[in-house]
């Protein structure tokens, strides 16, 4: 009994880790590695459907993971487009849709798939 726990416990662990490649455990930094989880969850829910898995989305315009961002790509623009959506466009605003937290989650989330912003060159 105790053996099958282990069992369905490390099956479950090998599931997450292999379905959330981009949500890597920060070590340094649980809270945000809670906050990425939630706002995976949230993706999943809400804008997977257009944004494609991970927002790696082959047509640009839909593409959340390029580190091309249209209406800016700080965490504040982030938000304020997520929040607000895009007038005349599929993008709506979420700020009735979603809690405050789930809302601040998902753009967390939407920052992180950016390409390593390690060379500012770019
Ligand atoms: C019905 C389809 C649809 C859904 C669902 C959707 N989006 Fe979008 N999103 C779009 C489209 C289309 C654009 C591009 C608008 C444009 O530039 O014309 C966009 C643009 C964006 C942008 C701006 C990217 C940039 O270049 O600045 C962000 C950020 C974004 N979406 C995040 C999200 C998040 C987060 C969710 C879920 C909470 C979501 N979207 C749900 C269709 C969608």
């Amino acid at each position: 009994m105790r053996s099958l726990t282990i069992l369905l416990l490390a099956g479950l662990f090998s599931v997450v880790w292999l379905t959330e490649p981009q949500v890597q455990a920060q070590e340094s930094d649980p809270e945000l590695a809670q906050s990425l989880k939630r706002g995976l969850r949230v993706f999943k829910i809400h804008c997977q459907s257009c944004h494609a898995k991970n927002g790696d989305h082959p047509d640009p315009l839909f593409n959340l993971a390029d580190g091309v961002w249209r209406f800016g790509g700080t965490l504040e623009e982030i938000e304020k487009t997520v929040s607000e959506g895009v007038p005349g466009t599929a993008m709506l605003g979420f700020a009735n849709r979603l809690s405050k937290k789930k809302l601040k989650d998902v753009v967390l989330l939407v920052k992180s798939f950016e390409p390593e912003a390690d060379s500012e060159d770019r």
